[in-house]
């Protein structure tokens, strides 16, 4: 791929934005499955913005760092720099384009989110809050629009009716964004709560900007039936692919277990916060078996990599990647490349 790349929204299929999931080994992993386009975690425009960019040259990322905390607050690397979208959390225009301008060279598309419902987003007049205040929307994406080269899309959620919500995304097409994600739910809806993919329908019919398709995808084959019922350009999945991240697999699902060990490996390998790790792995068991149960137990004690990497029968591989990155820091020709292949 070029450098003049443009992310092209039709016919994708598409991790979703989860927080503490969609770090950087768990968005390798789902590409690694076919997924097309890898959203991160939303981040709060305030953080970012304290952050700043440093190329990580043991690991080989790109690593956007919190000042005096020295959190890792977003990392990337090269390999996906043509598929991955930053998802900001935001409610002002200029601080958003600050926290865009910041990771922007570096990643495919900036999102915004427009559809958490959770308190903290709906107190600070982020996610949902955003859906009643269309002139902020406005501006928000005209800003970003202008002063950005990368598309810029958002995502949202269903209003209370069906007109309300073909308005909204008539007047986001007209920001310029490339594209709309619409989650099947309302801001009242549980997840359990079925996705009314009808609602979906109503927004591909009525823009021309391709819609992301999104709630309720299970398996492989709901990604077409999905695109069919709703008219959608592509299609957007989040629990389904936290639980097995292989369902982006064309040739069907890989044994959930695989898929934890595989996450569990990315995640030494890109050093993933272990606290984030931990949180995947326990959804995952959280889908297929019990946390009361010995595994999930053990999984609870952990505190490190190294005792992840220990449950598992993973410590070899964790002691090779170490190693490797001693050799690197020490100038040495580094093998930690071929095992990211
Ligand atoms: C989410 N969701 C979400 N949405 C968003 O816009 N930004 C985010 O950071 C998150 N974080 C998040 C974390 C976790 C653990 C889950 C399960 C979900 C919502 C998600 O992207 C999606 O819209 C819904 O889950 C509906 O899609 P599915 O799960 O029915 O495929």
């Amino acid at each position: 791929m070029n450098t003049t790349m443009v992310l092209d929204y039709r016919n994708k299929h598409i991790l979703a934005p989860m927080v503490r999931v969609g770090t950087l080994p768990f968005r390798m992993l789902a590409a690694d499955y076919g997924a097309d386009i890898t959203y991160s975690e939303e981040i709060v425009d305030h953080k970012l913005i304290k952050c700043y960019r440093k190329i990580n040259e043991s690991l080989q990322t790109v690593d956007f760092v919190e000042k005096g905390t020295n959190e890792v607050v977003f990392r990337t690397c090269s390999a996906e720099k043509y598929r991955v979208v930053v998802q900001i959390g935001t409610s002002d225009a200029s601080r958003a384009l600050a926290a865009a301008e910041l990771v922007c060279r570096d990643v495919a598309a900036i999102d915004v989110n427009m559809g958490c419902p959770k308190s903290f987003s709906i107190c600070g007049g982020m996610g949902a809050a955003l859906l009643s205040k269309p002139e902020l929307i406005n501006d928000i994406l005209t800003t970003l629009k202008r002063n950005l080269s990368i598309p810029v899309t958002c995502k949202i959620r269903l209003l209370n009716t069906c007109e309300a919500t073909v308005a909204l995304a008539q007047m986001i097409e007209k920001t310029g964004v490339a594209a709309i994600a619409v989650h099947a739910r309302k801001v009242a809806d549980r997840p359990r709560d079925p996705a009314q993919w009808d609602g979906i329908t109503e927004v591909a019919y009525a823009v021309s900007i391709p819609v992301i398709a999104n709630g309720d995808v299970f398996d492989y084959d709901d990604f077409q039936r999905i695109k069919t019922v709703t008219g959608a350009s592509s299609v957007m999945v989040a629990r389904a692919a936290m639980q097995n991240a292989s369902i982006f697999r064309a040739k069907g699902k890989l044994p959930w277990e695989d898929v934890k060990r595989e996450y569990l490996r990315k995640s030494i390998l890109w050093d993933n916060d272990p606290k984030r790790t931990k949180y995947t792995i326990k959804q995952m068991i959280m889908e297929h078996s019990c946390l009361e149960l010995p595994e999930g137990k053990s999984v609870n004690a952990c505190r490190t990599l190294a005792d992840l990497s220990r449950l598992y029968g993973e410590q070899d591989y964790h002691k090779n990647i170490l190693e490797e990155r001693t050799h690197l820091n020490n100038g040495t020709p580094a093998r930690i490349l071929q095992l990211k292949k």
